[in-house]
């Protein structure tokens, strides 16, 4: 995968899929086991966005830390000892690792993908998110000779069926009943995909 933002996920990123899973869905809501399952089937694939720290507003200045500033912050060793001079005394913490930002589960089965589930962790919405860990799904689809992507989305989700209809998807049928213990329909959507570029 030429982004490096993006992979497969596997199940030691359970963590950070759960938090998010939990988070976004009150139905239907998918438990360890479930996801295991999926990671575990040779047509099934969940696939993970780690986007960048958000970027800090402009002007933003970090609020000072009592502990080392004035004469704590002068009692620091500029150096390590025999290092060079400027040399950090301490070796810096590692930097930690990325969190998950969203994720998509999904299969492609017969030249069709299924996509079952989409969510973006809720701090970090209406950054695009949801859109780049859906392309990654056209393309990673495309690129296994997929020839067409289908999703349920319930009638109640302002926001997932303007994300999908955004990238091109069409409203093709109705479940009555489907979410919310039969209380809201799932609208069945479709959008058809490119044939896969020829590799030279
Ligand atoms: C639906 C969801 C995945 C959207 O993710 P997101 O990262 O916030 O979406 P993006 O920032 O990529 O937005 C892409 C487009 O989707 C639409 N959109 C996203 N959130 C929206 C909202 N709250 N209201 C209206 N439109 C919205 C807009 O058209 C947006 O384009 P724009 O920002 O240029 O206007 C996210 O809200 C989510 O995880 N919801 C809970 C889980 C869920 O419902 N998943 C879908 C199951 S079918």
């Amino acid at each position: 995968m030429a982004d490096d933002r993006l992979r497969l996920l596997t199940p030691e990123d359970l963590p950070g899929i759960l938090s998010i899973e939990k988070a976004s869905f009150q139905d239907a809501r998918w438990t360890v086991d479930d996801f295991l399952a999926e990671m575990e089937r040779p047509f099934s694939f969940v696939l993970g966005l780690f986007p960048p720290a958000r970027t800090l507003p402009a002007g933003f200045a970090p609020p000072p830390v009592p502990e080392l500033s004035g004469p704590a912050l002068r009692r620091l060793p500029a150096s390590a000892p025999g290092a060079p001079r400027g040399t950090p005394a301490r070796p810096r913490a590692p930097f930690p690792p990325k969190p998950l930002g969203a994720f998509a589960a999904f299969w492609i089965l017969y030249g069709e993908t299924h996509l079952m589930h989409l969510a973006v962790a809720p701090e970090r919405r209406r950054e695009g998110l949801g859109k780049a860990v859906l392309r990654a799904v056209l393309g990673f689809s495309v690129a296994r000779g997929s020839g067409k992507v289908l999703l349920e989305a319930s009638e109640n989700n302002p926001a997932a069926l303007a994300l999908y209809r955004s990238e091109g998807f069409r409203v093709v049928g109705r479940r009555k009943g489907y979410y919310e213990s039969g209380r809201a329909d799932a609208l069945s959507m479709t959008l058809d995909l490119p044939p896969a570029p020829c590799g030279g």
